[in-house]
């Protein structure tokens, strides 16, 4: 989506029916442990930033965690449905509006920044503008999800649904250029961008794997000197 298109389509009734459209689904409920599952490896009491926070999905885990959190998007609406969120849970944490672009803190101010469901909005440079601003912003951690594009070489066309797989990524490919809604990202692109900002790859975690030849990941990087 252009960046001007996607600064406004979370407003009123996407907002407000964000989450519950999409919290009964397997992949959600597999990113919210997978989130998790990373934090809990992760000192208690880190400071995080949440960009772009959306709804606030991860509120539960950042209580546990005891982590110092500041939750930052573009939407206020989306900002509203985080503050109903926040007084449910009662969790102590900073809301603020704000372009993950360009975010107002200082080089290192937090210890990880954690970013979902954003890098297949974009297009590769938005992603890497993101993705640098992100690794500024954090003094060591990034959590990010990415979709990718299988490529070819590992589709196993000779597999039953190889050919198949291979045919659905074509069409969504050409779908997705046309559109221009939902961006895939190559896997070598990714690679190359984590080692252009100096991002170590700790962990990695498959989310969900699609017959259209994409799969999703969450990635644990770190910061390297
Ligand atoms: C698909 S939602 C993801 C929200 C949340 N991270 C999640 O996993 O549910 C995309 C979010 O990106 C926000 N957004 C779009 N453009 C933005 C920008 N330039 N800066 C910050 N947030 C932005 C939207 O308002 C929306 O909340």
């Amino acid at each position: 989506m252009k960046k001007k298109i996607l600064r406004k389509h979370y407003k009123g009734d996407v907002a407000q029916n964000y989450e519950q459209g999409r919290s009964h689904t397997q992949k959600w409920q597999d990113e919210q442990n997978t989130v998790a599952e990373i934090l809990r490896q992760l000192p208690e009491g880190l400071k995080l930033i949440d960009a772009p926070v959306g709804t606030g999905r991860f509120f539960e885990v950042y209580a546990e965690r005891q982590l110092n959190v500041e939750g930052v998007d573009v939407s206020s609406d989306m900002l509203a449905e985080a503050a109903k969120q926040q007084a449910a849970q009662r969790v102590s944490l900073v809301l603020k509006q704000g372009d993950i672009f360009k975010l107002g803190y200082a080089d290192g101010a937090f210890d990880v920044a954690l970013c979902i469901r954003f890098f297949n909005l974009v297009n590769e440079p938005a992603m890497a503008r993101a993705m640098r601003e992100l690794a500024r912003v954090s003094n060591r951690y990034l959590i990010v999800g990415v979709r990718h594009l299988v490529p070819v070489g590992e589709l196993n066309l000779k597999a039953a649904d190889g050919i198949e797989k291979l045919a659905r990524q074509c069409v969504s490919r050409v779908i997705a250029l046309i559109k221009r809604k939902i961006f895939f990202q190559k896997r070598k692109y990714i690679a190359h961008l984590f080692d252009v900002l100096r991002l170590k790859v700790v962990a990695r975690h498959c989310v969900e794997t699609r017959k259209d030849g994409t799969d999703y990941y969450i990635y644990l990087l770190e910061k390297q000197g």
